[in-house]
């Protein structure tokens, strides 16, 4: 079988550095117990080694406080129900925006739907971008909470959130910022984003295993629990602890994942993510250049490649986006994904429901220029094969 050419990296980084699962695997079984609940030798390594995580992680997001604040969670969508549901209340407003994953959409609107928030979603303009102005103009007395994307895995954009942040700090509202894409691909300052709270996925460009993400909540801002429960120390208070990093952490940690995400952190200090961003900023313009070529290949907010992901989202004229990428698939070996990629708000705006969502190439750290020209020839035969040319 041809080789796989694997251009799915925003829903998942695909392969893995093999030094962040042999470490991983390496540190849990010789460490592999559970920290915090006991004074053995190998309990102390484990905990030193969450320790050091929680430290490189948010001296890596630009968090200028304690790094206890530094919390672990199952993932993105895991952090960012905690953010929202424990920032807002009864009877406030939240702005979000149409560019936005479910993992913000669906809670926000649930919190909409059961009549305990007003909640305002606000457009991306023709190139992608939300505009600060907009957001300035939604604030109203009782918005309690901005949450948006920093970077669209639809159509890789990278949005403004500095410029946001300095409205929300401004108008005195929570400024929450999911950085599922862009962590480990883009530099992330959380101070100069004047964010409060950042919420982060390990299995994307973090490099780290499925099942492991966070969030950093500033100081001075609160954040509500959501869960309680054992924490390891000072079992005799009824209460669960409001201290972080329990706080908002109860029960077992993923040990496993934890000790991925810190070998994935050496992983991209040893590459340099500069380096990292710009090979595969170099890829997409070779790709983006290789398919404006294309007749009959339509790209979306794709004119403009500075502040952009190496993420792509594209239709062949007179297919469906799932034919499209079944094609690459069984033809060319490349993986892509099709369909609405959990952003259905970004389709709604873009009116790509007739051919049901797009095509969504986004490259990773092991992509080459040989799979970029593969990619192309795809989809000029499938152009002339199934397609309407202009
Ligand atoms: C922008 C964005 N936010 C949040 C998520 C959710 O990440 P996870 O599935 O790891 O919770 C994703 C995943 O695709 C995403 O692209």
């Amino acid at each position: 079988m041809d080789e796989l050419i694997y251009m799915d990296n925003a829903a998942t980084a695909f392969p893995k550095p093999p030094e962040v699962l042999q470490n991983a695997l390496d540190f849990y079984q010789t460490y592999g117990v559970n920290p915090g609940r006991s004074g053995t030798d190998l309990a102390l390594e484990a905990e030193a080694m969450v320790t050091e995580a929680r430290k490189t992680l948010a001296a890596f997001f630009g968090a200028t406080g304690d790094s206890d604040r530094l919390v672990f969670t199952q993932n993105a969508s895991d952090s960012l129900n905690i953010a929202i549901q424990g920032l807002v209340q009864e009877g406030d407003h939240v702005i979000t925006t149409c560019l936005d994953h479910n993992s913000v959409l669906r809670p926000v609107y649930h919190l909409e739907q059961t009549g305990q928030i007003e909640a305002t979603y606000l457009p991306f303009d023709s190139t992608g971008f939300v505009d600060p102005d907009d957001v300035a103009q939604a604030i109203q007395p009782n918005t309690r909470l901005v949450v948006m994307t920093h970077g669209s895995n639809v159509l890789g954009t990278i949005q403004p959130v500095a410029e946001i942040g300095h409205i929300c700090r401004a108008s005195g509202v929570a400024f929450v910022v999911d950085v599922a894409q862009t962590a480990g691909m883009f530099p992330i300052d959380m101070e100069a984003m004047k964010a409060d709270v950042i919420c982060f996925t390990g299995h994307k460009s973090l490099m780290g295993p499925p099942g492991i993400g966070g969030m950093y909540v500033r100081e001075g801002v609160t954040v509500e629990p959501l869960r309680y429960g054992g924490t390891g120390v000072r079992s005799e208070y009824p209460d669960h602890l409001e201290e972080y990093p329990w706080r908002l952490e109860c029960g077992t940690l993923n040990l496993l994942g934890i000790a991925g995400l810190l070998e994935g952190q050496r992983w991209i200090a040893k590459e340099g993510p500069e380096t990292i961003y710009e090979r595969e900023t170099t890829l997409l313009t070779k790709l983006v250049a290789g398919l404006k070529e294309v007749d009959g290949v339509i790209l979306y907010c794709a004119d403009r490649l500075e502040h952009h992901l190496p993420v792509l989202s594209l239709n062949v004229a007179g297919m469906t986006a799932n034919n499209v990428g079944t094609l690459l698939d069984v033809k060319f070996n490349v993986a892509t994904r099709t369909g609405l990629q959990c952003a259905p708000r970004v389709h709604e705006q873009l009116g790509t429901k007739e051919t049901k969502g797009t095509v969504r190439i986004s490259l990773g750290p092991f992509n080459t220029e040989a799979q970029i020209d593969t990619v192309i020839e795809g989809l000029q035969d499938i152009v002339q094969r199934h397609g309407n040319r202009n």
